[in-house]
């Protein structure tokens, strides 16, 4: 089964389950992005990358344009009507082949997606190509420390990994996609360092 047809199944118990355990890593996470135009940038471009139901749009500041990317028609049908007061559309596609010209956003936002999809390396790849040099992107996710031997994680990932996420991922091989990005920040945030919230730049 494809991560495109179970998020469909997904989509209308997914903020039951996520919301209340993730709402406060996402306002820490969301809070980096400037909270007013700035000068010499104006309004910033932001990549919502996997937005899924849209739990991330109440902490956004409305003064940039975002563009909301997800591929399950069913998630972003929950995000839009949460995108009320702000400048955002939406677009269906996929993180590992990302539909946008490279060096175009000013901030990416992967909340529960690199550590989700099948290939990982491939979508920071992407990532990293859409972000302007100077760009910053937040990341919250689950990773395992490198050496980590979390040998129930990495024996359910073929199962889970077709069905919801991947369970293996180490931050630190992802990272090798991505040659051109720097690690700002690095702090743990949920389940004892499992789930982290890392700042990412693109060097200039
Ligand atoms: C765990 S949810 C995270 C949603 C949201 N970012 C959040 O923080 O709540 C993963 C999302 O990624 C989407 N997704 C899975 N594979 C994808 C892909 N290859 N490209 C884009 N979105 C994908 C799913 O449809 C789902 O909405």
């Amino acid at each position: 089964m494809s991560l495109k047809t179970s998020y469909r199944f997904i989509a209308p118990f997914y903020d039951l389950f996520v919301d209340r355990a993730t709402r406060a890593a996402r306002k820490r996470s969301l809070a980096r992005l400037p909270q007013q135009v700035l000068p010499q940038q104006g309004a910033a471009k932001v990549l919502l990358n996997g937005v899924g139901t849209g739990l991330d749009l109440l902490y956004l500041p409305l003064c940039h344009e975002y563009t909301a990317l997800d591929i399950t028609a069913a998630m972003l049908a929950r995000a839009q009507p949460r995108a009320d007061n702000l400048n955002m559309q939406c677009v269906q596609g996929d993180s590992m082949a990302l539909p946008f010209a490279a060096n175009c956003f000013d901030y990416l936002i992967l909340h529960l997606i690199v550590a989700v999809v099948p290939q990982p390396p491939l979508c920071l790849h992407e990532a990293a190509r859409v972000l302007k040099p100077g760009g910053r992107m937040f990341l919250f996710d689950k990773f395992l420390q490198a050496g980590e031997r979390a040998w129930l994680r990495r024996a359910l990932t073929p199962l889970v990994g077709q069905l919801a996420t991947r369970l293996d991922v180490v931050f630190e091989e992802v990272m090798r996609s991505a040659p051109d990005l720097r690690v700002i920040t690095d702090e743990p945030i949920l389940a004892r360092g499992w789930f982290r919230l890392i700042e990412l730049q693109k060097v200039q």
